[in-house]
């Protein structure tokens, strides 16, 4: 079976043996599932891009388990860098930094930075604890989806969305249960003399302004690639509208507070701005297992989440 349920000690310790093999694991993390294999490995990662149907110059995060695998990836560490992977690791933040040799083009696309975070889901940290004592450095994960589309928030949705792809023998998908963010992490390009945000994510800005100084957004200035910034992505296959006039048969998604329009399907009443971002994705998966045509949006008010969660539905609205 590829997808286990409730991982014991032994079954995190195959994905373990298996990730140093050159398998590839459906990977829990806090904020989406991903599809892991070992960094340092040349075809376990190809085999990452073949599965996802992702081009190949779209840099990988590299997952590590503790801020002592660090320095094996990435060098000339900013004061400040420091600083945030101190206060918000193990958690939802990806920092982009200068790569060591170890970070090999075939994950970092071709660049000469590199993307790193320490995850908090307990099955991801067992994981990269065995894989770090099995001598692994480090496992490079994007989103466990097929380019483009909706990132994964639940193993089923992993097993659905790349179960056919994967290797029956060797690969596997852990449950870790639900993402409990649900939205992909805070990414902060940490190459300048001060850090600035490259994706929005469940560590707010405000949260970041704490402890560090930070640029002016320089959204879409950057100049390394980035495929979360291409404008159609996490896209399911109905279309998304925003806050349109609702017409029979729509999927509709919008705070509890707002009742649902005559006519429409309900697909998620989440209670506040955390559980919107918790049942977003999972909210568009639904609408493409019942074959919606469309999905009706409503954006959540709340706090400065709404960032990142008007950009996910956004690109989600984008039209191809
Ligand atoms: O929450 C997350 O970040 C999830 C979980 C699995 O950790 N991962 C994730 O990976 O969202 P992915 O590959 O779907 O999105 C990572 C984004 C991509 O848009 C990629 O281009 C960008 O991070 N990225 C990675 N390395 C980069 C680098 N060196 N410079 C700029 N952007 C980078
Ligand atoms: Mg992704």
């Amino acid at each position: 079976m590829t997808l286990i349920k409730w991982p014991s000690a032994e079954n995190i310790l195959l994905a373990a043996k298996n990730l140093k093999a050159g398998a590839l694991i459906g990977l829990p993390t806090e904020t989406v599932y991903g599809l892991a294999a070992d960094a340092e490995n040349e075809n376990a990662v190809k085999r990452i891009y073949a599965v996802k149907g992702r081009p190949k110059n779209h840099p990988l995060i590299v997952h590590i388990g503790s801020i002592a695998f660090l320095e094996k990836w990435v060098k000339d560490i900013p004061e400040y860098a420091l600083i945030l992977a101190k206060t918000f690791w193990p958690g939802p933040m990806t920092l982009i930094l200068k790569k060591t040799e170890m970070a090999r083009d075939f994950v970092t696309g071709g660049q000469e930075s590199i993307g790193i975070r320490i995850p908090s889901n307990t099955v991801a940290i067992d994981v990269l604890s065995k894989f770090h004592e099995l001598g692994g450095k480090g496992l490079a994960a994007p989103s466990a989806n097929k380019f483009g589309a909706v990132s994964p928030t639940s193993s089923n949705d992993v097993e659905e969305e790349l179960g056919e792809a994967l290797n029956k023998q060797v690969d596997l998908i852990l449950d870790g249960g639900p993402s409990i963010i649900g939205i992909e992490s805070t990414i902060i390009n940490c190459l300048g003399d001060e850090p600035h945000i490259l994706r929005y994510g469940s560590i707010l800005e405000s949260e970041l302004k704490s402890v560090v100084n930070l640029e002016k957004s320089l959204k879409n200035e950057h100049k390394v690639r980035f495929s979360g910034n291409n404008n159609s992505h996490y896209s399911p296959k109905a279309s998304v509208v925003v806050n349109e006039k609702p017409l029979t048969g729509d999927g509709f998604i919008a705070l509890n507070s707002i009742p649902t329009p005559t006519g429409c399907i309900r697909l998620a009443q989440p209670r506040n701005i955390y559980e919107y971002a918790r049942e977003l994705y999972s909210a568009f998966r639904m609408a493409d297992r019942i074959n919606l045509k469309r999905i009706l949006v409503v954006p959540p008010i709340g706090n400065e989440l709404e960032v990142a969660i008007n950009e996910r539905i956004a690109k989600a609205a984008y039209k191809k």
